[in-house]
């Protein structure tokens, strides 16, 4: 007990703390709209996306959705009158693709399956001179000086591919588009929470930010184009500064200089043996890549210290496998947490094929609130970017559209992120859904949001704009 009391503490962030990281994450979100250049403040990435949808914009776009765990190739239909069907077809990312050496591995495997993708919706042959519309979502932090172009800043969530970083990932999947003869023109670049932004605010024009809670962690809103002074002159005429932009935050990234974050000695670890330490300080203490590892560790540290296992024997199987770094990814965590058997049956399975470990019910109690305590740090922290943001802007009453497993598949988390809302704001006694900003599913939006900024920045083309 004395430990999990330990734990709790450790991983608790009470609401005093919260108002504490909102006040200075505005702070940060301002500094970014400035100069979004520090590695270690968010990049308050331009869009270059100034209209907000209509819901009439109408044609048929292709999609390419790079996630974080998935890739999916969508076509959309833009039916305008708020309305979209899609047909879309999803590759599982071959494992070793995030940390390739060679950069063809991934943009040729993107660019066969648009190939593959093609084919099988073109049973009868693409006809002479089509050419297919594709809006690219690509879930990592670009700079954009145009919608069709972003070179990519740093690689997060794992991946590490040289030859990327600094370079337009745009003209690098271009050519090997062109490689394979595919007739495919890409009309814009698009970061997934504006995808997902976007694609739900053509369906509910209360929606005001896109974020993903998944593999990473992140958020978009419109900006104000007078607000962004670092892109001061290099926009065209037409732009007012009453205009709006989307801005890609990468509020991952937030709190770099640990300044606010109440982190632990297992999230200073993550860190340090990370590929890049120190960058995206924000994300690894809350989003799915991340969380395996925290119960790992402070399971590790527990058995080490005699509190846990103590009947497992050093050389053991399940010995080692509690000291293999990322072993244990964010479906453990949900597993334990939605275990309602009386003696936690579904978490001895996961302890059993997972870890090769043997567990007395109260290890599997120990470990199920460890699970708990962690799940519910990640939500409350994760809502902070969304108050901030909210606060900032002004909004009082709004929707945030959400996607990402770890919202959409992690037990209770869309509950405890409400409830962190809910402490910050003060709507103590109201229920979930009279909250005046709510957080709301968006499942698979960024492929179709990449469609209606296509639809959107193909309009501005052809208005020569
Ligand atoms: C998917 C979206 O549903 O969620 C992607 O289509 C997004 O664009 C992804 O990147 C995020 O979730 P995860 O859990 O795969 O990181
Ligand atoms: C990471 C990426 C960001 C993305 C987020 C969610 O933070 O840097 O671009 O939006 O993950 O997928």
């Amino acid at each position: 007990q004395e430990r999990l009391n330990h734990f709790q503490d450790e991983f608790w962030v009470p609401k005093e703390k919260l108002n504490h990281i909102i006040e200075y994450f505005i702070s940060e979100l301002n500094r970014g709209l400035h100069d979004g250049t520090d590695p270690l403040g968010i990049p308050m990435n331009a869009a270059w996306v100034m209209d907000y949808p209509t819901g009439n914009e109408k044609g048929d776009y292709l999609a390419l959705d790079l996630g974080g765990t998935n890739m999916r190739v969508v076509v959309v239909h833009l039916l305008g009158n708020h309305k979209f069907t899609t047909e879309q077809s999803k590759f599982k990312l071959p494992s070793t693709i995030r940390t390739t050496k060679n950069r063809e591995d991934l943009f040729g495997f993107i660019a066969e399956s648009l190939g593959k993708f093609l084919k099988e919706k073109n049973p009868n042959g693409i006809p002479e001179g089509k050419v297919f519309p594709l809006g690219f979502t690509f879930s990592y932090p670009c700079t954009q000086t145009r919608v069709d172009v972003g070179v990519l800043q740093r690689w997060t969530k794992g991946f590490d591919i040289p030859g990327v970083e600094g370079e337009d990932v745009v003209a690098l999947l271009k050519k090997d588009i062109k490689k394979r003869n595919l007739p495919i023109k890409i009309v814009s670049l698009i970061n997934d929470t504006c995808g997902t932004l976007v694609a739900s605010r053509y369906t509910d024009p209360l929606t005001e930010m896109g974020c993903i809670f998944g593999t990473g962690v992140n958020g978009a809103y419109y900006e104000k184009v007078s607000n962004i002074s670092k892109i001061d002159g290099t926009l065209e005429d037409d732009i007012l500064p009453s205009s709006k932009m989307l801005i890609n935050c990468e509020y991952g990234s937030f709190d770099n200089i640990h300044k606010v974050l109440p982190r632990n000695t297992y999230d200073k670890e993550i860190d340090e043996e990370s590929p890049r330490p120190g960058q995206q300080t924000f994300e690894k203490m809350t989003s799915g890549y991340y969380l395996g590892e925290l119960i790992r560790k402070s399971m590790l540290e527990c058995y080490n210290g005699g509190v846990l296992f103590k009947h497992l024997a050093k050389n053991s199987e399940g010995a080692k496998n509690l000291n293999k770094a990322y072993l244990l990814d964010t479906s453990f965590l949900s597993a334990l947490e939605s275990d309602e058997t009386q003696d936690l049956s579904e978490t001895d399975s996961q302890f059993k094929e997972t870890l090769a470990v043997q567990t007395t019910l109260e290890e599997r109690l120990f470990a199920k609130k460890l699970a708990s305590f962690i799940g519910t740090r990640a939500a409350r922290l994760s809502t902070c970017g969304i108050s901030a943001a909210c606060k900032k802007m002004n909004y009082k009453h709004c929707h945030i559209a959400a996607d990402g497993s770890v919202f959409m598949r992690y037990p209770h988390f869309p509950e405890r992120a409400a409830q962190a809302l809910s402490d910050v704001w003060g709507w103590d006694g109201m229920k979930m859904e009279d909250h005046p900003i709510q957080i709301v599913r968006a499942q698979d939006g960024s492929g179709v949001g990449a469609a209606i900024i296509a639809a959107l920045s193909d309009i501005r083309i052809s208005k020569g704009l």
